[in-house]
């Protein structure tokens, strides 16, 4: 069996190496790849995951039996719609339902009619329209551009004068395109990644994560990608799982299944666990990342065979999704600048020694002249398995001191609170 992977960040390189795993021993090909993933597929460079046409030329060529999407933006652009089209399976849900991503004020709605708690909301469209939307409101109040925005998109506003300048920069400045705006209700709480694979009838829950989005220890600085990553989460045991799922991810996909836009995929959650109950924050169509890097190495289940199941309608039946006891911690290195900027050509040492007690995983690296080098703001992901969370921390985090490239950064907190919490 051939299978494509379409990306080429520590996402993607820990959905190769499951799919490494499997029995079905498939032969793998990902693009474009990085020099992490070269290990273990066949990559292609050359190939734009977001041109349809050209996914199509190459699984047709190469005879692929399955294409895998890891990032949204090729979701959000048809590319599996395009694949069906041809005739060739592909995992991940077709543009109709990767709305529920690409279009935030889409997800409102769709949860309003599914009744999946969420945060009051407000679209709004221009900049007078949300300056008196913002009058008499109280503070924090988060704004919101409607569209992808790779997760930079959310403004968190503590008073009048950062919601004016969020407007500014929304519809004046529009940093993020022409594009309309949600103005939301601030929630407090922990927050939580949890993951289904559905068939577009049913979604079955993966493991529960947790995600550390900002730059600084302690939560502190702007917004990143993610810097880290646990799995499983202290209090989040089976059967809140469960119960979870049935809230967050079952109503969405009988909605999107009797609309006649059914999703098969991985819908993710990204939700926040506040004192009146969970509430989705966001759906996102596609694996979290570096939640993936987390949850997957704990895996028993074939994932090969979970992603054919899922293509199928109804495919998945009354599976269950085994995962080991084991804990895993993912920890982000970062090159210097992000997440404003990046720093690329910065050599990267202690590779080799770093793989003896952790997974290595590849994000923005290149092979320049026989060198592993920077090539992005998130650079590797190390993930230290354990069977409690403070084995795995320090194995994470043995290995992320023994990776150097100039300008090094990563968060020193990652998994800190559970390990706490577990003792
Ligand atoms: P989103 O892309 O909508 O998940 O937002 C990115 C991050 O912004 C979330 O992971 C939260 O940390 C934060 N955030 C989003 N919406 C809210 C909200 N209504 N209240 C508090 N924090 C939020
Ligand atoms: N870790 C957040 C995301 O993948 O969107």
């Amino acid at each position: 069996m051939k299978i494509l992977v379409l990306g080429g960040g520590g996402r993607e390189h820990a959905i190769v190496k499951a799919l490494a795993r499997s029995v079905r021993e498939p032969e793998l090909f990902c693009a474009p790849g990085n020099p992490g993933i070269a290990a273990e597929a066949s990559c292609l460079p050359d190939l734009d995951p977001t041109d349809t046409e050209a996914v199509v030329a190459v699984a047709r060529e190469e005879g692929i039996d399955l294409v895998v999407i890891g990032p949204e933006a090729p979701l959000v652009a048809g590319v599996v719609d395009g694949l069906a089209a041809a005739g060739i399976r592909a995992f991940g849900p077709t543009e109709a339902a990767a709305r529920l991503e690409g279009s935030k004020a889409f997800a409102k709605e769709a949860m309003a009619e599914a009744g999946v708690p969420t945060a009051g909301y407000r679209v709004v469209s221009a900049a007078e329209e949300a300056r008196t939307e913002l009058d008499g409101r109280s503070f924090p109040v988060v704004l919101k551009a409607d569209g992808l925005a790779a997760g930079k998109g959310v403004l968190i506003c503590f008073d009048r004068e950062q919601a004016d300048r969020a407007i500014e920069l929304l519809f004046e400045e529009k940093r993020f395109g022409d594009t309309e705006v949600l103005i939301e209700d601030f929630l407090d709480g922990e927050e939580l990644s949890l993951l289904a694979i559905c068939d577009g009838e049913r979604a079955i829950p993966l493991a529960p994560a947790r995600d550390f989005k900002r730059i600084g220890d302690g939560d502190t600085g702007p917004n990143t990608g993610g810097m880290g990553s646990f799995s499983p989460v202290p209090g989040v045991g089976d059967e809140t799982v469960q119960e979870l799922s049935e809230k967050v991810h079952r109503p969405i996909v009988e909605l999107m299944a009797a609309r006649g836009t059914p999703f098969h995929g991985i819908l993710y959650a990204g939700l926040m666990m506040t004192s009146d109950g969970p509430r989705v924050l966001e759906y996102n169509t596609r694996f979290g990342d570096p939640e993936t890097q987390a949850v997957l190495p704990r895996l028993e289940s074939d994932l090969v065979e979970l992603f054919l199941e899922a293509c199928e309608p109804g495919g998945l039946r009354d599976r269950e999704v085994e995962f080991s006891d084991d804990w895993a911690v993912t920890v982000v290195l970062a090159s210097a600048g992000y997440p404003e900027s990046s720093s690329s050509g910065d050599v990267i040492s202690g590779l080799e020694e770093a793989a003896t007690g952790a997974e290595v995983v590849h994000a923005g690296t290149a092979a320049v002249d026989g060198e592993i080098v920077t090539a992005g703001g998130r650079v590797l992901n190390l993930t230290g398995l354990g069977p409690d969370v403070a084995t795995a921390r320090r194995r994470a985090y043995d290995a992320a001191s023994v990776v150097e490239f100039d300008g090094k950064q990563m968060r020193n907190d990652i998994a800190l609170a559970a390990v706490e919490e577990e003792s």
